[in-house]
């Protein structure tokens, strides 16, 4: 799509044998990374599965695979394709579903030392997201369908364009959550920093039924740690008696303006809320110190589960019509 909003490329994915549940993707420089995970869909059946009782049904037995679909020419040429419309898939090591992307970005190389700078070609891609083993729907209405291996946590997948292999590992271990974000400026490209609305996972139940994120942390992918971590009930002026205050997706925003700026010198926004006495917030957390650092009461509740985005007036006004671009 291009930014005045046309469509300007439709690509049909032929090759996927069977309906998938398929939530989000990635964009780096020369590709769009497409996830063919087995969460399938029924469509048979679609209100009752004999597995489960559901729609949707995770089939590990099918494999999971990552998929490159060239948006250059450049990424044509990478991947060896002789139609931008192809894809080339990367088998993963073991089963798995992906809610929500971080990011995703290429690793470059000249191909010889004298070489022009414009013929470098991506050699490898990683995605940053995160990663369920196990996932199924029945758990949201009854609880006993839970299963240990039923959380989310950061993984980087490795896609080595030369070999054709994909390798996947574990970042910031122990730490499990969703709803990833880095700074905008950074998508398609490498991100040091990210943040994910987080969870302490208790024995038996999970964040579909045990509650909702009651954390921020933010993310160091070169030393693979958690690096800063903010509670939701921290960022409101006062909490209810049992301290049940949640939140979900935090969006950063740069500050302005952002040129040289540090890439996490910015804030990030979020909605939490106070469940005993059902009271909703604004906050704002400053991204790099991961400190909170406003509040804003808001007259009705907002619900968990969505995602944010932050436009400027002027960004708005653009997609309002009232000013062309
Ligand atoms: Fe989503």
């Amino acid at each position: 799509m291009s930014a005045d909003g046309t469509v300007t490329r439709t690509v049909p994915v032929t090759d996927i044998a069977q309906p998938k549940f398929i939530h989000d993707f990635a964009i780096t420089t020369h590709f769009m990374v497409i996830m063919d995970l087995p969460l399938t869909f029924d469509f048979n059946n679609p209100l009752k599965h004999p597995v489960n009782g559901e729609s949707i049904l995770l089939k590990p037995e099918i494999g999971a695979r990552l998929g490159l679909l060239p948006r250059t020419e450049i990424g044509q040429q990478a991947l060896g394709l002789d139609s931008m419309n192809k894809l080339k898939w990367f088998d993963l090591p073991s089963a798995c579903f992906v809610f929500h992307v971080f990011n995703a970005f290429e690793v470059s190389q000249t191909r010889s030392a004298t070489a022009d700078p414009e013929a470098a070609l991506p050699t490898a891609v990683r995605l940053l997201a995160c990663r369920m083993a196990n996932i199924d729907m029945a758990i949201m209405r009854d609880p006993s369908y839970f299963k240990d291996d039923m959380v989310m946590e950061v993984f980087q997948f490795d896609l080595d364009i030369t070999t054709g292999k994909a390798a996947q590992t574990t970042v910031a271990k122990g730490t499990y959550g969703e709803f990833p974000m880095v700074n905008p400026r950074t998508v398609s490209i490498k991100s040091q920093y990210g943040y994910m609305a987080s969870y302490i996972p208790q024995p038996g139940t999970t964040w579909w039924s045990g509650g909702e994120f009651p954390r921020v942390v933010k993310i160091d992918f070169d030393s693979g740690k958690m690096v800063g971590e903010v509670a939701f009930a921290d960022c409101i002026p006062r909490k209810s008696a049992d301290g049940v205050v949640s939140g979900g997706e935090c969006r950063f925003v740069p500050k302005q303006p952002s040129a040289g700026a540090a890439e996490d010198d910015g804030y990030l926004l979020t909605y939490v809320h106070d469940e005993a006495v059902n009271i909703s917030y604004f906050v704002v957390i400053d991204a790099k110190n991961m400190l909170p650092m406003a509040s804003v009461q808001l007259p009705q509740r907002v619900p968990y589960g969505f995602h944010t985005t932050y436009l400027t007036k002027t960004e708005l006004d653009v997609l309002k019509g009232v000013v062309s671009t």
